[in-house]
């Protein structure tokens, strides 16, 4: 099969084209024929090789933790699946080397979820990861009927993900940091947009009257960000940060997304109920991994870039 591959950890250049061979199927998994890839921050992290203190890691490495695609065999422990379904998968695994920047991936059949009918096979790549760690942050903190939630980097992967589940699990309102540039989008998603920097707190107090602060923060964005949102919720325990483990010592949640087949399952019933729309900004053949990764980590993508192999 061809993948994107390296040898080496570093800088974009150590992604080559190459031809590797065909996944094996052990007997509780199934092997993807893939059709889309979510580009993700993570795979930039995997590339430069500082997840090497967190995950045992082998060469030749294959980034890429977001696939959908259509099965193509089935090992002979599975039960949910055969050959022809078209699926989607959040495909973090305990090592790192068998990624999704290839025409085959091999995962375990508990992590995968089928398509979403309503939904592309770019659309269905780019949901996994990121609508995994929307919903999973909302979980952490408790997100329901009558919330005011602020979510900051809200027109981002995981952001315009986490403010339509922050919706449908009932907040009452959800409010979005993002430049102007986004803030048509983010209403176009039922979501009061403000833009972030310094002077958000007083813009919050503007928007919010009364003591200024919300019942929930997702904070996507680590910084100066987390550093506001201890002022602007009112129970620092319906904080949560993905970018920042720090906000434990203050009393705040952690998420890393876990991979969840039964929670991705209920992420497509949401899609086919038209309550969650993945925005795909930018579709990219996988040969360039190279541009697709540089363009989000530039950090002003809205919603998700994905590789086509
Ligand atoms: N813990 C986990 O399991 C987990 C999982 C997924 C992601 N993450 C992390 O979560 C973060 C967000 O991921 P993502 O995929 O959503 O990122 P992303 O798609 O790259 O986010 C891009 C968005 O960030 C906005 N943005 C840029 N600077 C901002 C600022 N100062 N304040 C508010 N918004 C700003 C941009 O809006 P404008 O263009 O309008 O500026 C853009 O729409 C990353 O750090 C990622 O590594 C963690």
């Amino acid at each position: 099969m061809k993948a994107i591959a390296l040898d080496e950890f570093g800088d974009y250049d150590v992604m080559k084209l190459r031809e590797l061979p065909d996944p094996l199927v052990p007997g509780e998994s199934v092997r993807i024929s893939v059709k889309a890839v979510g580009v993700n921050r993570v795979d930039s992290v995997i590339r430069a090789g500082d997840f090497n203190g967190y995950f045992p890691s082998h060469v030749p490495l294959i980034p890429g933790w977001d696939v959908a695609g259509v099965i193509d065999t089935v090992g002979v422990g599975v039960t949910r699946f055969e050959p022809g379904d078209e699926v989607m998968a959040y495909a973090q695994k305990d090592s790192l080397q068998f990624g999704t920047y290839a025409e085959l991936v091999t995962v375990t059949e508990g992590i995968v979820a089928r398509k979403p009918a309503a939904l592309t096979f770019a659309q269905a790549g780019s949901l996994p990861l990121a609508g995994l760690t929307a919903w999973q942050a909302l979980q952490a903190v408790a997100v329901g009927i009558g919330d005011v939630v602020l979510v900051h980097a809200a027109s981002g992967g995981v952001g315009h993900l986490a403010v339509q589940l922050a919706r449908t699990l009932g907040a009452s309102r959800v409010i979005g940091t993002a430049s102007i540039r986004n803030h048509d989008f983010l209403r176009s998603l039922g979501v009061e947009p403000v833009e972030y920097g310094p002077d958000l707190p007083s813009r919050l107090a503007e928007l919010l009257g009364g003591d200024g602060r919300v019942d929930a923060v997702l904070d996507l964005m680590g910084g100066e960000a987390l550093k506001q949102s201890f002022l602007l919720v009112r129970n620092p325990v319906r904080l949560v940060s993905v970018v920042d483990p720090a906000v434990k010592a203050q009393g705040g949640r952690f998420v890393f997304a876990r991979p969840d087949g039964v929670g991705l399952g209920r992420l497509a019933e949401l899609a086919d109920l038209g309550r969650l729309w993945p925005e795909v900004t930018k579709e990219l053949p996988l040969e360039q991994a190279v541009e697709a990764q540089r363009l989000v980590d530039d950090g002003h993508t809205r919603g998700k870039i994905v590789l086509i192999p």
